[in-house]
């Protein structure tokens, strides 16, 4: 059974609205870990037009499961990973004009980067993960870099028009996880993810992680969001 991580950047989309201090990203990550989670993702853009650089040192000392920083190429943003020192970095395209990541990191375009990348943060003892597409030669080229984790991009899969097109983009998520299994990689997924659309990815075979945010943090508007963690969990456990 897959684990969850949780992402918590819509906690600070929501306190940016006012530029003050509520909702806290880091009460958020407490409540996300007492209600299960299993990691934290939180995402410093280089707008940080939600999460700044106060918010991801005041979580690195406050989550007791794993913290997962999700981050671009930049050098500045390199650097600031290596000083934070998150568990995990998940690299990840960045563009400014875009409302959420669109797509997977092109590892076969930007290879030499992104293998850099990798070499630099894993010398800080960070674990790298590359969010790609669910494609074979992206995969290939992901394990090439040194990387030992990979997460699946879901978007194909949650905008999936028809019926038989979304089987088909979960067929593709199942044959790409375990491809990259094969390949001594650990797999998770995310983006797009919802009540409705997760317990069919999370029966993946070799499925480690989910990461999750929108969904998660739009619930919680309505019912709290420990009683949104514990529904997704729910899902990803196959319990009713
Ligand atoms: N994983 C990655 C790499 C992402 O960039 C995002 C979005 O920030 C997510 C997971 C979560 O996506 P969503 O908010 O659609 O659940």
């Amino acid at each position: 059974m897959p684990k969850l991580g949780v992402n918590i950047d819509h906690i600070a989309t929501l306190r940016q609205a006012r530029r003050e201090f509520d909702p806290d990203p880091v009460a958020a990550a407490r409540i996300c870990e007492k209600a299960g989670a299993d990691s934290i993702v939180a995402h410093l853009r280089e707008d940080r037009r939600h999460i700044n650089d106060h918010d991801i040192r005041r979580l690195r000392r406050s989550i007791k499961t794993r913290f997962n920083l999700e981050m671009s190429l930049n050098d500045k943003i390199i650097r600031i990973a290596r000083r934070i020192r998150p568990d995990e970095a998940t690299l990840v395209p960045e563009k400014r004009e875009e409302i959420t990541t669109e797509g997977g990191l092109d590892v076969i375009r930007h290879f030499s980067r992104v293998a850099k990348a990798v070499t630099t943060l894993q010398k800080s003892g960070i674990t790298v993960s590359l969010f790609i597409n669910p494609a074979r030669q992206q995969i290939m080229k992901a394990a090439e870099t040194g990387a030992t984790v990979i997460e699946l991009h879901t978007g194909s899969y949650d905008l999936a028009k028809t019926i038989a097109a979304r089987k088909r983009a979960l067929k593709k998520l199942s044959d790409m996880t375990a491809y990259a299994r094969g390949l001594g990689l650990s797999v998770n997924a995310g983006h797009g993810l919802k009540y409705h659309n997760t317990r069919a990815v999370a029966r993946i075979p070799g499925m480690e992680e989910l990461n999750i945010g929108h969904a998660i943090i739009s619930r919680a508007v309505f019912v709290g969001l420990a009683a949104a963690v514990h529904d997704m969990i729910k899902i990803i456990k196959g319990q009713p």
